[in-house]
């Protein structure tokens, strides 16, 4: 990605960008450059407090930077949980009222691992609520936005979807994802993954020609807080493992390459690593998996199917 991989290299300038779990790790990292490449920034985050909070402190750090960036960056505070459907479509209302001609780019990039078992109110485990149910849901609430962002923009709007390299560990079962006999931390972050990555594809299939195209982000073994508060394994690795993680910048370009590069105005339907294409799992191309995980995934929805929402 040579001089482009902050993110800089690439104009933004009049685009509208959405990114979730955007006050901490990856999507900290995400949102602040995008806004130093003149982006709009929606900063997403679960609660008033914390979303209010990074965007003045993205703002302040953005005042000390300005002169030399000339970048007219702005940061506006979206808020929701996206543990329910009914909290994403809080965070789509409140997207609707800060980008009302529109959104550019949504990268769906906040996600979470429970080291216990949990239903979410719409009784998914929690660890697919976050990380399928939100990203699944939110997407479908905001197309007719993106849509707009598009036909104003003369130019398709991007959905980034943050994913990882554990989603060629997935195995989920493909009738019940509540886990009702036996849970592991590790296994449903997996399935997770795999799960989001597979409707991904049946998703951008879905949606293309409309102006809307989707892709998936491995950002690779980054340091942040993930699973920190929670516990369990995964603060394990950003614990003990921690020297050997990336930083978050790093771990961010591939979302602002997906996000930001012209060269991929007509990319869609592919996974990235480290900044390029990269071949995700085989389960996760799978046509008859894919078609399942998009029947479960709109039965969940109570709508269409994706292939009906074009
Ligand atoms: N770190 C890695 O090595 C790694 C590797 C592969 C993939 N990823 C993926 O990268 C993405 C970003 O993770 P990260 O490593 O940057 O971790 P992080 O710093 O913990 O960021 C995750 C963000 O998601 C938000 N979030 C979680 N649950 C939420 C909910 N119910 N409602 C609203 N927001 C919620 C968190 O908000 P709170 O702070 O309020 O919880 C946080 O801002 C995730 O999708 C993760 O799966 C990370």
């Amino acid at each position: 990605m040579g001089r482009q991989q902050t993110g800089a290299g690439w104009a933004m300038t009049g685009r509208v960008v959405l990114v979730t779990g955007a006050t901490s790790g990856i999507g900290r990292a995400t949102a602040t450059a995008l806004a130093a490449a003149g982006a709009t920034v929606l900063v997403h985050a679960r609660t008033k407090a914390r979303a209010q909070s990074a965007v003045e402190e993205f703002n302040r750090a953005r005042g000390s930077a300005s002169e030399s960036a000339g970048a007219s960056a702005l940061f506006v505070p979206v808020v929701g949980d996206l543990g329910s459907v009914a909290g994403v479509r809080d965070v789509a209302a409140e997207v609707r009222r800060a980008a009302p001609g529109g959104l550019h780019v949504m990268i769906n990039n906040a996600g979470a691992a429970f080291p216990q078992r949990g239903l979410s109110q719409d009784g998914v485990e929690r660890t697919i609520a976050v990380n399928h149910i939100a990203v699944a849901a939110l997407t479908r609430e905001l197309l007719g936005l993106l849509r707009d962002g598009a036909a104003t923009a003369g130019r398709p709007s991007r959905v980034v979807n943050v994913s990882s390299s554990l989603e060629s560990r997935g195995n989920p079962h493909l009738a019940d994802w509540s886990y009702p006999d036996r849970f592991s931390q590790f296994q449903a972050y997996c399935d997770a993954k795999l799960i989001n990555l597979a409707y991904s594809y049946v998703l951008a299939a879905a949606v293309a020609g409309s102006g809307v195209t989707v892709n998936c982000a491995d950002p690779g073994s980054v340091a942040t807080s993930f699973g920190r508060n929670g516990g369990g394994l995964f603060r394990v690795i950003q614990t003990l493992g921690r020297p050997l993680l990336a930083t978050p910048e790093k771990g961010a370009r591939t979302s602002i390459r997906l996000a930001a590069d012209p060269a991929l105005d007509a990319e869609s339907g592919n996974y990235y690593r480290a900044g390029e294409p990269y071949a995700s799992s085989a389960a996760s191309r799978d046509a008859a998996f894919q078609e399942l995980v998009g029947r479960r995934t709109a039965a969940m929805l109570g709508g269409a199917p994706a292939e009906e929402l074009r």
